[in-house]
């Protein structure tokens, strides 16, 4: 493969105000490939039509590609020229053209992971989102939609599996050990969404039936050996099938369904229409080798790439600012989808988790964009927490506002109308405008706007009658130094404390202006105000309550989220308190985890939830300036403080018996998590038998979860059965590349003051690779997450994270400027550590040829 591309040296910013519909539509494309592991040969025919009145040239998008010949119509055609990495052909007067192009690519060589590459010996194909341009010619724009018909051609031995989009319509024997077949999609699509699977692979094959009758055959592709891991996708995978019938009344449309696992794989998984591709760690599940957590996310991504079947394929995107129109959508089906089958009080805990975890950060800091962003250099840079997450949060508060019958006939009309569109978010807002009856023209500043808002909230009285006072605030963020308030739904209850039983039931206000009053009746004292019930709005509540009214909400609020956030918001507390050195008595805490604790028969996965710790990048986020040694020292004097405390009760989880790894009901995954909870409370006293206990549980646990909690524990201490427990690891699963992730990741991860000198080690380990993005995250992206080893106050775990950076960047671009955010959070930090993480930024930014992605995220993050 010639590089003809490679990045230019001065990054182009794209503008969403720009946006020309194309020029030349592509009704239908035909492709034919001769594949080979270092080389293989496309021949594409595209057939062209022009929109425009007058003749206006055909651009047709590439990257590192040279056209090998180049016919319209039949005929050898001169008329062209690159532009850069683009190929421009001239029609001249041709209203409707069939354009041909020969290209060549190597995807031995393709350590991108975008376009047509090689993974364990087999060849797969990711495109979005600007792939396509990897393979052939192609305008590669998801506003052009084209039936695709694709043959392709390989030796038998080493491809005997030969899928693409759509239905196999025939096949048939080459020469010299070859063979062909032949896919058509007829479904028109974008170029994103198409899909090339070779190898020799089985499937775990199944079926479904839709809910007009038709059957459609499924299939999950894996490397032989693997098939029998594959059983919880397929059961997500129909799960999924009939809930997006039931929920959203959406079928299945065509006759096959087909999900391939890979191990070299940039993100989670990918919709291509018909053919999912996956990351094997999003389909291999059993209770050896995976965890209920692993467990979870496979059901979560199958539904999330099925469900994009709607969201994202029937109906696209018109251009890649509108990337939530299809991604906080979905997210918002996959979420609704684990609630229903799982339970919902958790789902929406880890939901809101995670927000807090990797939204909230990122629309704090230099990268902070609007869920719609309004520019972007590299596109790849923009699949983000905030157009996933807190886009699914805008669609769900949607969806509260209006109550589910009315979202529905909104989503109704959405599908109708835009069916076999590319659509914008616009679009979707008007549909659920015209369809649920709402007027959301305010509602619109959630597209526009980035920041968290923050609502100031306070109690007053006035004889006998309590309201509530809300001001609201949306913070500057880059390129947005003013905001205007936004409309947001926010659910609240109010209790009276003293037994007068004196109640505001569950109410759903709106709040649309910088200021708001909310009458919340008559009560003898103040009453104890449950805000944000459920998370209804994805804001910051700054509202000052007392340990007493806290503990009170988390044992006898009625929603459960609202008491799980009782009791972080009075571990928080707490904690940014002692960080800040004020004494402040744990036995608030202690008495309101015991309380929780006491209800742990009921709903175990909840109490292993609401008893854990607000993390320590939490709790640095509430600082003006994070001191994360200091958050590290008080938070674990809080769990050592809690675990002492409790430890009869820790003990007595840790006594009875774990449920079998292979019960993988609701409660028996509660009970697994609440153990792992208790373990790490325990081990946290340093009690002289924890080391001990830990490796008990290790090496008694008959499946992963128990024996990650257990390893993750231990790994955070300095005992032999440390050491013994890693080694037993290690050599048990050093043949299965996604256990061998977390053997990486828990070293990572842990507390110990010489982690980054270890994952320094660790990546000098034979097993090390960076040609594996798993492998990467599992070891570069739990130190980024650890937060006390990554801000080591003398810079090593910047210089860590930079010298990756720089080593992976030519390689995988993609997944070298995903680590980049972490550094761009300096603001945050002390004079010294900032001028320590801004100077690897400038390292990074001084590298030759870096790519567009780094070079966009590192010069922004510095900003
Ligand atoms: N569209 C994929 C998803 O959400 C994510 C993805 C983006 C995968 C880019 C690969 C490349 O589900
Ligand atoms: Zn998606």
């Amino acid at each position: 493969m010639t590089d003809a591309s490679s990045t230019p040296a001065i990054p182009v910013t794209i503008h969403r105000g720009d946006y020309r519909p194309p020029e030349w539509q592509v009704p239908d494309v035909a492709l034919d490939f001769a594949l080979g592991i270092e080389e293989t040969r496309v021949s594409a025919a595209l057939s062209v039509q022009r929109t425009t009145d007058g003749p206006a040239p055909l651009l047709l998008r590439g990257d590192g590609l040279t056209p090998a010949a180049v016919r319209v119509d039949g005929e050898v055609w001169n008329d062209w020229r690159m532009d850069g990495s683009d190929l421009i052909v001239d029609l001249g007067e041709r209203t409707a053209a069939v354009v041909e192009i020969d290209t060549v690519v190597n995807p031995a060589a393709n350590t991108q992971l975008m376009g047509l590459y090689a993974s364990n010996d087999m060849l797969c194909t990711q495109c979005e989102a600007e792939g396509f341009r990897r393979i052939t010619f192609h305008p590669d724009r998801p506003d052009v939609l084209s039936r695709y018909r694709v043959r392709m051609a390989g030796d038998k031995t080493r491809f005997p599996i030969l899928l693409s989009n759509g239905n196999c319509i025939d096949r048939g024997e080459g020469d010299g050990g070859t063979h062909w077949a032949l896919w058509e999609d007829p479904w028109p699509k974008p170029s994103y969404l198409f899909a090339l699977v070779a190898g020799d692979l089985v499937a775990n094959r199944d079926s479904f039936t839709t809910m007009s009758g038709r059957t459609v055959e499924l299939g999950i592709w894996v490397r032989a050996g693997d098939e029998d891991r594959t059983g919880h996708a397929m059961q997500a995978l129909k799960n999924s099938m009939r809930w997006d019938e039931e929920v959203y009344g959406r079928e299945y449309d065509l006759d096959l369904f087909n999900i391939v696992a890979v191990g070299d794989f940039n993100m989670g998984a990918m919709e291509n229409k018909g053919l999912n591709i996956f990351n094997t760690r999003y389909i291999l599940a059993d209770p050896d080798t995976a965890t209920d957590m692993d467990y979870d996310g496979v059901e979560g991504v199958v539904a999330h790439e099925y469900f994009h079947n709607w969201s994202g394929n029937r109906v696209t995107c018109r251009d890649w600012f509108q990337l939530s129109l299809k991604e906080g959508f979905t997210v918002y089906r996959d979420q609704c989808f684990s609630a229903d089958m799982g339970s919902a009080a958790v789902k929406r805990i880890e939901d809101v988790r995670l927000l807090r975890a990797a939204q909230f950060p990122e629309d704090a800091g230099p990268l902070a964009h609007p869920i719609r962003p309004d520019s972007f250099q590299e596109i790849s840079n923009f699949y983000t927490a905030t157009v996933y997450n807190k886009g699914a949060e805008i669609i769900r508060m949607m969806a509260t506002m209006v109550g589910p019958e009315r979202f529905r006939k909104g989503t109704d009309l959405y599908f109708e109308r835009h069916d076999g569109e590319a659509a914008t978010c616009e679009d979707f807002v008007r549909a659920i405008e015209d369809g649920a009856g709402i007027d959301l023209q305010q509602f619109r500043r959630w597209y526009e706007q980035a920041g968290t808002p923050r609502l100031k909230l306070s109690l007053v009285e006035e004889a006998g009658q309590w309201s509530l006072d809300i001001v609201q605030t949306v913070p500057p963020t880059p390129g947005q130094p003013e905001k205007q308030p936004m409309m947001m739904p926010l659910r609240l209850a109010a209790f009276a404390m003293d037994g007068s039983g004196a109640h505001l039931a569950d109410t759903l206000v709106t709040i649309s202006g910088a200021t708001q009053r909310i009458a919340l009746g008559r009560f003898a004292v103040r009453p104890a105000l449950s805000v944000n019930r459920g998370f209804s709005a994805p804001v910051i509540v700054d509202f000052a309550r007392a340990p007493g009214e806290l503990a009170w909400l988390a044992a006898h609020d009625d929603d459960p989220f609202a008491r799980y956030e009782a009791l972080q918001q009075l571990m928080l507390d707490t904690l940014v308190a002692a960080v800040s050195g004020k004494d402040r008595d744990p036995q608030t805490v202690i008495d309101a985890v015991a309380q929780t604790l006491s209800g742990r028969a009921a709903d175990p996965a909840f109490v292993a939830e609401a008893v854990l710790l607000p993390s320590e990048a939490f709790i640095g986020d509430q600082m003006l300036t994070v001191d994360p040694d200091a958050i590290r020292r008080e938070r674990l004097a809080l769990q050592a403080a809690i675990g002492a405390a409790l430890e009869s009760e820790w003990r007595a989880i840790l006594d009875g018996a774990a449920p079998p790894a292979t019960d993988l009901s609701r409660g028996a995954k509660g009970g697994r998590r609440l153990r792992g909870v208790a373990l790490a409370y325990l081990a946290a006293t340093g009690m002289d038998d924890a080391a001990a206990l830990a490796f008990r549980v290790f090496s008694q646990a008959d499946g992963m979860t128990e024996r990650q909690a257990a390893l993750a524990t231990l790994a955070h201490g300095d005992s032999d059965e440390r050491a013994h427990a890693l080694d037993i690891f290690y050599q048990r699963y050093r043949d299965n590349p996604l256990v061998l992730d977390k053997w990486f990741q828990v070293q990572a991860w842990s507390v110990r003051p010489d982690t980054v000198d270890a994952v320094r080690a660790l990546a000098q380990h034979p097993d090390f690779t960076l040609t594996n993005p798993n492998r990467v995250r599992a070891l570069y992206g739990a130190l980024t997450g650890n937060q006390a080893a990554f801000h080591q106050a003398d810079g090593a775990g910047y210089r860590l994270i930079a010298d990756l950076v720089i080593a992976l960047d030519p390689k995988n671009p993609q997944t070298a400027a995903r680590m980049i955010p972490p550094l761009g959070r300096w603001k945050r930090f002390d004079e010294r550590r900032q001028a320590l993480m801004k100077a690897e930024l400038e390292r990074i930014l001084a590298q030759p040829g870096l790519s567009r992605d780094t070079t966009e995220q590192a010069s922004k993050s510095l900003l």
